[in-house]
């Protein structure tokens, strides 16, 4: 049900018999109870328009509305706002339709071809913390957009290619002499360092290393088939943290920036074709007087090097036709975090005159700010160096093993280890989810991991309370009649907010904003305590009837949240 999309439609019919047309139909939510849960704020703007006293617009279209089966009053206020209080017959019978759904109600969306190109680490190094928002938010956006019924393409822009690798492959070359490529390459960041060194200090290196990246352009098979090793092992490194955070990318959904090397050539032969390109000291640039600077210097967008060379930017042009023309992209959704907004925002430029993509496909760079530490700096481990996601995963899962093992449970040794897995990675992704992604977020073990507050430890704690009620009552959801009567203010409150989960899914797929939907699943498990606080379930003398509409309510509260945390990628359990 979306409440939200049902008064607009009711009102624009209203506003229809009042032959206004092609007015805007705002309906917002009320700021205070007291104002109903809804408001229609059309009337003002509307009275400028046609020239009348606003409170007397509002009064003609309270007259055209029809919501008699919806709204249990509709009242003018201030200067001609309606507001809106919903029915407690109407808000029920929605809740039990939702119940007995699969899909909690919630229809699916008109159908859209979304490219999502999420995580993206560079296969160079080991996957590190500031990896962790993009994989982290680019799976729950990804969830929530084939939820609402969209064909969703998942594309790891990897950085598999570029003049690194001819450092990183002479390296190998060298000790594969020794070890094998597993060994040698164990680990990442330790191969990395020890290129470089090598590369900056030692006679020769740089040489052979500019050698590789020659041969490895050209196609030669042995450097291939070294750069092939080095990029499964690579994948591998990463695939081991998709696991443990449980997102949903896989091999298939790789297409990394060697994927587009073939086509980096006509890329710039076409930009100059249209001249759009031209030549500036040697290099291809394309000059963007939108982005002009205060002196009215227009943006250089370098496409091709002067030596030759092709830049993270063409391949991104390379990559946006690839999307629009090939996958047929509706939208192309980018995350990355925010210091690549420019470059996004240029190559959008581009991409446009160059004619990549045709206007009605949008291309959006979803930016987030950065992880950093509780002292309010980047993030770093102790020894200043960058955390890596595996450690660090393990230290969460081991944190929240201790702390589960103090409160009081009777979980056995195999359950507790299963419930400090599925709390320490819900925390480091609610953690991140939960924040509005365009800040900067500190990390913080301690408040990730709180059972009280906007954390998943609450949220999931929450999720095992309601289902020790229905333990306790002896009852499934199979077996319950379902029919729902709201008599208390605290039930109405609820009910409101279950009827609200299709809106706020729907404002996450427009904006890739999960926060939303995290300050919406505690707002109903908050809602739901007081609710089990005011309204006894289980209590003797609670009537049947009315135990059975508040189980109903319970049921759905587990449901709606089962389903919301899922979306976001994070496990609930039956007991903790
Ligand atoms: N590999 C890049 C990085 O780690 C992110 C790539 C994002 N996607 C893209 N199409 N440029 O910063």
């Amino acid at each position: 049900m979306n409440i939200h999309a049902l008064l607009v439609n009711r009102f624009a019919e209203a506003l229809e018999k009042l032959d206004v047309t092609d007015a805007p139909v705002p309906v917002s939510r009320s700021a205070r109870p007291e104002f109903g849960e809804y408001q229609f704020n059309g009337a003002m703007a509307l009275a400028k328009k046609l020239k009348q006293k606003p409170r007397d617009i509002a009064e003609r279209i309270l007259e055209a509305v029809t919501l008699d089966d919806v709204a249990e009053k509709l009242e003018i206020a201030g200067p001609g706002f309606i507001n809106i209080h919903l029915k407690d017959a109407w808000l029920a019978n929605q809740c039990e339709l939702a119940l007995h759904d699969p899909r909690l109600g919630i229809a699916k969306a008109p159908q859209q071809n979304v490219v999502v190109d999420y995580s993206s680490p560079n296969l160079a190094k080991e996957m590190h913390v500031g990896h962790l928002r993009t994989t982290i938010i680019g799976d729950a956006v990804v969830k929530v957009l084939e939820f609402l019924g969209h064909n969703v393409i998942r594309q790891n822009h990897m950085g598999d290619w570029g003049t690194q690798f001819g450092m990183l492959l002479a390296h190998l070359s060298d000790k594969l002499q020794e070890e094998v490529a597993e060994t040698a390459l164990s680990d990442l960041e330790d191969f990395y360092r020890e290129a470089k060194i090598r590369f900056d200090e030692e006679e020769g290196f740089a040489d052979r290393a500019r050698e590789y990246v020659v041969k490895l352009q050209g196609g030669d098979e042995r450097c291939i088939a070294l750069w092939e090793r080095f990029i499964d092992i690579s994948i591998k490194h990463s695939e081991e943290v998709y696991e443990k955070l449980n997102v949903s990318l896989t091999r298939d959904d790789i297409m990394g920036e060697s994927a587009y090397n073939h086509d980096l050539a006509n890329v710039v032969a076409e930009l100059k074709a249209q001249g759009i390109a031209v030549e500036d000291q040697g290099a291809q640039v394309v000059f963007l007087p939108e982005l002009a600077d205060k002196e009215g210097n227009p943006a250089v967008y370098i496409v091709q090097k002067s030596g030759g060379g092709y830049l993270y930017a063409t391949t991104d042009l390379a990559a946006m036709r690839y999307r629009s023309g090939k996958l047929n992209a509706d939208r192309t959704l980018i995350l990355t975090d925010a210091r690549q907004a420019l470059h996004f925002k240029q190559t959008e430029l581009v991409g446009r005159k160059a004619g990549f993509m045709q206007p009605e496909q949008t291309y959006e760079h979803c930016p987030f700010g950065m992880m950093l530490g509780s002292d309010g700096k980047p993030f770093k481990t102790r020894s200043g160096g960058t955390v890596k996601l595996a450690a660090l995963l393990d230290e969460a899962i081991e944190r929240a093993g201790n702390l589960i093992a103090q409160r009081d449970s009777d979980l056995s040794e195999v359950e507790l280890s299963d419930v400090a897995r599925k709390v320490g990675i819900g925390a480091v992704k609610y953690a991140d989810l939960s924040k509005n992604r365009t800040t900067d977020y500190m990390f913080n073990w301690d408040s990730m991991l709180s059972f009280e507050g906007n954390t998943a430890p609450y949220l999931q704690y929450a999720y095992t309370r309601v289902k020790s009620i229905f333990r306790k009552a002896g009852v499934s959801l199979a077996t319950l009649p379902g029919e729902i009567t709201l008599t208390e203010p605290q039930e109405h409150h609820l009910a409101v907010l279950l009827m609200q989960f299709e809106e706020v899914i729907n404002v996450v797929s427009r904006d890739a904003t999960p926060h939303v939907l995290c300050t919406y699943l505690y707002d109903v498990a908050s809602a739901f305590m007081s609710f089990y606080e005011a309204c006894p379930i289980l209590k003797d003398d609670t009537a049947q009837p009315v135990r059975e509409s508040r189980l109903a309510l319970a049921a759905l509260v587990s449901r709606t949240l089962e389903r919301g945390l899922a979306l976001l990628g994070i496990d609930t359990l039956e007991k903790m």
